[in-house]
């Protein structure tokens, strides 16, 4: 395993926090002091309100700018979604699909996170996919399972050329927002199974190349150690997101 042939990942999700104002007053203090840590892409995907606000914040720095979802269709009557397009004209780069809380909260299947996934990687945005399982599935012993079935379903007819556009984050349910941590052998082996389901899919050369984060109470004291590991080419931040200074130690952590 080679983790060069990767590019590591830092991104940020702040979920359903911060107004438009917030998100600018962040990206300004966040910008100078991310600013030349180049060994990582830093990524901050913000609400879609706030969307305007942060990429106009990011200009001319090494930020980049991504949504919470998006609609697998190009238009249409879909009340309250957003589509690829919009989102590429907006200046967005990246999107999160398939968050478990989206799967939890709002009906998102494996078959409309592949759906999403395709809408993305068609209108050249950057897919962070996200896999996990609940702590009552690790503990009955499907975690190898569940994360090789989401991950496929999540990457179905997704084509090799556009897999260089699909990040996969390992969120185990369980982790997130609760302050447990995966311990670094879990994440790593997690990021594992997911990196073994894309070269079961796609062959073991291809698989090496794709970027797979760990996401689940991230933060800057266990991140040196989570990035450490030869499966975890990033981390998909949710709580230390919204505080500058932690999400720079967490850059500065992947440096
Ligand atoms: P926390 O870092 O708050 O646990 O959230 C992780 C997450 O869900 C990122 O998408």
């Amino acid at each position: 395993m080679n983790k060069a042939t990767r590019k590591t990942v830092i991104a940020g999700n702040w979920k359903m926090n911060m107004t438009p104002d917030a998100a600018s007053a962040f990206m300004k203090e966040l910008a100078p002091m991310v600013a030349g840590k180049d060994e990582c892409d830093i990524v901050l995907c913000v609400p879609a309100v706030d969307i305007a606000a942060a990429v106009e914040a990011a200009k001319g720095t090494n930020i980049k700018i991504g949504a919470q979802n998006v609609h697998f269709k190009a238009s249409g009557a879909y009340t309250g979604e957003l589509s690829a397009e919009m989102l590429t004209a907006a200046g967005v780069k990246y999107v999160v699909i398939g968050h478990s809380e989206r799967r939890q909260y709002f009906g998102e299947t494996d078959q409309t996170v592949n759906l999403r996934t395709l809408a993305a990687v068609n209108a050249g945005l950057t897919a962070i996919v996200c896999v996990g399982e609940t702590l009552e599935q690790r503990e009955l012993g499907y975690t190898e399972t569940l994360l090789k079935f989401q991950t496929k379903m999540a990457l179905t007819n997704v084509t090799k050329d556009q897999l260089k556009n699909i990040i996969v984050a390992y969120e185990p349910v369980w982790a997130i927002g609760t302050g447990v941590t995966a311990t670094a052998d879990q994440a790593d082996e997690g990021n594992g199974y997911v990196r073994a389901a894309i070269a079961e899919m796609f062959g073991a050369d291809v698989a090496e190349t794709v970027t797979v984060q760990y996401g689940g109470s991230m933060n800057d004291a266990n991140a040196a150690e989570l990035l450490s590991k030869v499966n975890v080419d990033g981390g998909l931040i949710g709580g230390a997101s919204l505080k500058t200074d932690k999400f720079t130690a967490i850059v500065d952590a992947a440096q």
